[in-house]
């Protein structure tokens, strides 16, 4: 286990560079060593035939997993840039990676093997069915591998539908939604945003009244991938049904991160299968917090037609996108429900929206331009200018902005330390490089931007 002692690596691919030692402040854990692995030790080698020496490996295996634990617990506290919630403890379900869980197939179809989780994944299928409003006997779904699965299902069966259908997504959709556009060999026409990130409907309208002669299948975002804004499914029905596309359209809705929020904020447009919706996808290694990356994905039962085959070898369907799938996912996800319940979710959902509008207000009042929509956890603001530190608090960054989403762990603590932090070392670029301060007008509007033309007209806001 190498101890070195220089600046944090930022992924790693890096890790054959060098090691980390943090010095930050103590209520992240930190002022320890903490060891991080070189590529050189991981070079796989046959275990040594003298028993002494075999011991001794076996003794460096557990010093070494040990210590790369400790690292990715170390490196945990500063994940601020991606949506994952890492506020769990599923000690309890450790045993089970002693068995080999695959829920190949249908979850719903009787197979030959019994050592999978078909029961919990219908149960959590269940729950998230009456979460969106579906018919218990009017849904099929399964638990995916993350959104990309959820999104290149749901985007396949609109597919299989309208075999002619266009593709129609905002610019702020994630890549798989294009992805899956080249994989399916569908036409895709990217429609604008607004500077917030939602759809511009009135673009949709014009492109779809471009297109009158073909099927219209649309990727709903609910919340996109940076900036977490959420394209109006009402508005997109009713733009669809005044350019005449009655029953030639399909709607997926992608609802990776917030797909599991949206339900529970009262202000926020229902995501309800009792609308004329196709599929809706949500990852559950996002918002709900799960080890390994999953999803879940729900449609309609009468859709499921175009896609189902019998397989004799698995003794059952094959109706999804994957063929073996993680049968560890279901239970995991199946805990974190029975453990939270809808009031345990609502209450993190409440927590973490107010912590985000604490993070934007935060930073303003340093003079960071910063913004963050109504419905959304994840906070956008200036793009700090050290590669360093974004690493350091593993950002996420595009063009100009960098983001942070506000998931359960990322405590009120934590966002205070953050911009604490951020607002020194901006003050150290300021001055020893003659840093000018970027204007973000056309990234998150001129009501956010605190450069030096915008900033005069603006008032720092109050707690
Ligand atoms: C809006 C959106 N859709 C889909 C995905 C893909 O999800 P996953 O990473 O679970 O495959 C993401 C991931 O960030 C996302 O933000």
């Amino acid at each position: 286990m190498a101890l070195l002692d220089s600046e944090v690596s930022c992924n790693d691919d890096e890790l054959d560079v060098a090691g980390a030692t943090l010095q930050c402040s103590d209520m992240l854990g930190d002022n320890q060593v903490v060891s991080e692995v070189t590529l050189e030790e991981l070079e796989i080698e046959e275990p040594p035939v003298d028993e002494t020496e075999a011991a001794k490996k076996e003794a460096g295996i557990s010093r070494l997993m040990a210590g790369y634990a400790q690292h990715l617990q170390q490196r945990s506290a500063y994940h601020l840039g991606y949506p994952l919630n890492l506020d769990y403890d599923f000690s309890l379900l450790a045993p089970f990676l002693n068995f080999s869980l695959n829920n190949a197939g249908d979850p719903f179809a009787k197979v030959n093997n019994s050592v999978h989780s078909r029961q919990f994944e219908v149960a959590v299928l269940h729950w998230f069915a009456n979460f969106w409003e579906a018919q218990r006997d009017q849904y099929w779904g399964y638990i995916t591998s993350g959104g990309t699965e959820g999104n290149l299902y749901g985007l396949l069966v609109g597919r299989e539908l309208f075999p002619d259908g266009i593709l129609y997504a905002s610019c702020d959709s994630h890549y798989s939604v294009f992805k899956a556009a080249k994989m399916y060999r569908v036409k895709c026409i990217k429609i604008a945003s607004t500077i917030s990130g939602e759809m511009n409907y009135a673009d949709l309208k014009s492109r779809l009244l471009q297109n009158t002669n073909s099927p219209a299948i649309i990727n709903a975002n609910i919340g996109t991938t940076f900036k977490g804004a959420v394209d109006d499914i009402d508005q997109i029905i009713s733009t669809l049904e005044k350019c005449g596309f009655q029953n030639r359209y399909y709607i997926h809705c992608d609802g990776a991160l917030s797909g599991m929020m949206m339900p529970f904020m009262k202000q926020a447009a229902k995501v309800s299968f009792k609308k004329p919706i196709g599929s809706i996808s949500v990852s559950g290694h996002k918002f709900m917090g799960c080890p390994m990356p999953c999803g879940v994905v729900i449609t309609r039962l009468e859709h499921t037609k175009v896609l189902s085959t019998d397989i004799e070898y698995i003794a059952s369907k094959d109706s999804t996108i994957t063929g073996s799938r993680n049968g560890h996912a279901p239970i995991f996800l199946w805990y974190t429900l029975s453990k939270k319940g809808y009031k345990g979710l609502l209450k993190e959902v409440q927590i973490c929206l107010g912590n985000a509008r604490y993070l934007e207000l935060l930073l303003k009042q340093v003079g960071i331009s910063a913004s963050c929509t109504l419905l959304s956890n994840i906070v956008v603001f200036e793009r700090p200018k050290d590669e360093k530190f974004v690493c350091r608090w593993q950002l996420a960054c595009e063009g100009n902005l960098a983001h942070i989403v506000v998931m359960p762990n990322v405590t009120f603590e934590k966002i205070t330390i953050f911009v604490e932090e951020l607002a020194e070392k901006r003050r150290d670029w300021h001055q020893d490089k003659g840093f000018n301060i970027p204007c973000l007008a056309i990234d998150i509007g001129k009501e956010n931007c605190y450069c030096n033309l915008h900033a005069k007209k603006l008032r720092i806001p109050k707690m």
